[in-house]
């Protein structure tokens, strides 16, 4: 049995870090065990122009523990009146390493988001000749639309027109949840990958509704059945470079969770390699852990790879109920439990 892992700094594709007190008080649990990460534009008002991500940028430096070194990448939110020019300067000022597809109102702050795809045509075919990967929210808005088939409807109705029409625009299908989109990633180029976050590997829909209804499990796109949840651990631990590492980590106040009206998103920063580790250890595949965590992602966004290490250990680390942080509390994922695996230089 392995009880011990030393793998190349993970870096973390996915990432809502907030803002003000809240990114103050959240950042340094991502810096903690991840060299990179990719920093979701959603705030209130989105990360739109050049300079927003530039001081957007500065804001999570100057929060970032000193003792770390840990890199924020930028990304652009994408609008249907974005002029293509903030593709090239975003890129050739190296603040934008990528652009964000929120389809309009399909989660947390994404009512400025893109209302129909063709508006966006002109920004992905720049994005193309840029090499400059667009990253998906992939899901379709229409309330006639049951919420549990809104990932797969998205690659019918959207995603594979778009891949049609945009052949070498390098494309992250991110947080996905479906068998359909394990399929749909494997039957593409090199130039599609896909993000996986730690609780979709975890729950199924279920734990969103057991024994009365469970907030701290709801997240967009929503979780899915058990035989979704198993193609995504399959994928996850199978090798594939197609599939690499991004949390989602999505903090909120538990009074914006526990609500008549919840906000969607899971909070699972502070233990998220752990929680990878527990995945790959259940499936007997940690030896696939480095690959997806800390090689793949890099690879696809064309980065160097971290040169420094974490270790892993086989030792329990107990998850708190409840953390207190920005004035509230946020439940993190897996409060209360015990996990097997501990990052003992983090
Ligand atoms: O659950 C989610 N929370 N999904 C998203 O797409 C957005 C995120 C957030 O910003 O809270
Ligand atoms: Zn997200």
């Amino acid at each position: 049995m392995t009880d011990r892992l030393v793998i190349r700094r993970p870096d973390d594709w996915h990432v809502h870090l907030r803002d003000g007190q809240m990114l103050a008080d959240v950042v340094n649990f991502t810096a903690r065990q991840f060299g990179r990460a990719i920093i979701m534009p959603n705030l209130t008002p989105p990360v739109t122009t050049v300079q927003m991500g530039k001081d957007y940028r500065d804001r999570i430096l100057a929060a970032v523990d000193k003792s770390l070194n840990f890199q924020p990448l930028m990304v652009g939110y994408l609008t249907d009146n974005m002029n293509p020019d903030i593709v090239s300067e975003g890129k050739d000022q190296g603040i934008f390493t990528a652009f964000k597809l929120y389809p309009a109102n399909a989660t947390t702050n994404s009512s400025a988001g893109v209302t129909d795809i063709k508006k966006i045509y002109p920004v992905l075919e720049r994005m193309a000749q840029c090499q400059i990967p667009l990253l998906v929210h992939g899901e379709v808005t229409h309330s006639d639309v049951d919420i549990f088939d809104r990932e797969a409807r998205f690659i019918e109705d959207v995603l594979g027109k778009v891949v049609q029409d945009f052949p070498n625009l390098k494309i992250v299908f991110e947080h996905i949840t479906t068998k359909e989109a394990v399929e749909f990633v494997l039957s593409t180029g090199s130039n599609i990958a896909a993000t996986i976050t730690p609780h979709h590997l975890e729950i199924n829909r279920n734990a969103i509704f057991q024994g009365g209804i469970r907030p701290h499990n709801y997240c967009l796109p929503i979780a899915k059945r058990e035989v979704h949840r198993l193609a995504l651990r399959k994928a996850a631990t199978s090798g594939s470079d197609k599939f690499f590492l991004g949390t989602d980590t999505a903090p909120h106040a538990i009074e914006a969770k526990e609500s008549a009206c919840g906000c969607a998103g899971i909070f699972n920063a502070p233990h998220a390699i752990e929680s990878y580790a527990k995945t790959f250890d259940e499936e007997n595949s940690l030896d696939k852990l480095e690959g997806f965590a800390s090689e793949y992602g890099p690879r696809f966004y064309g980065l160097p790879l971290n040169e420094d290490k974490i270790i892993l250990e086989r030792k329990e680390t107990q998850v708190p109920d409840s953390l207190s942080l920005a004035d509230t509390h946020i439940i993190p994922f897996h409060a209360g439990k015990t996990l097997q695996w501990t990052v003992s230089n983090a």
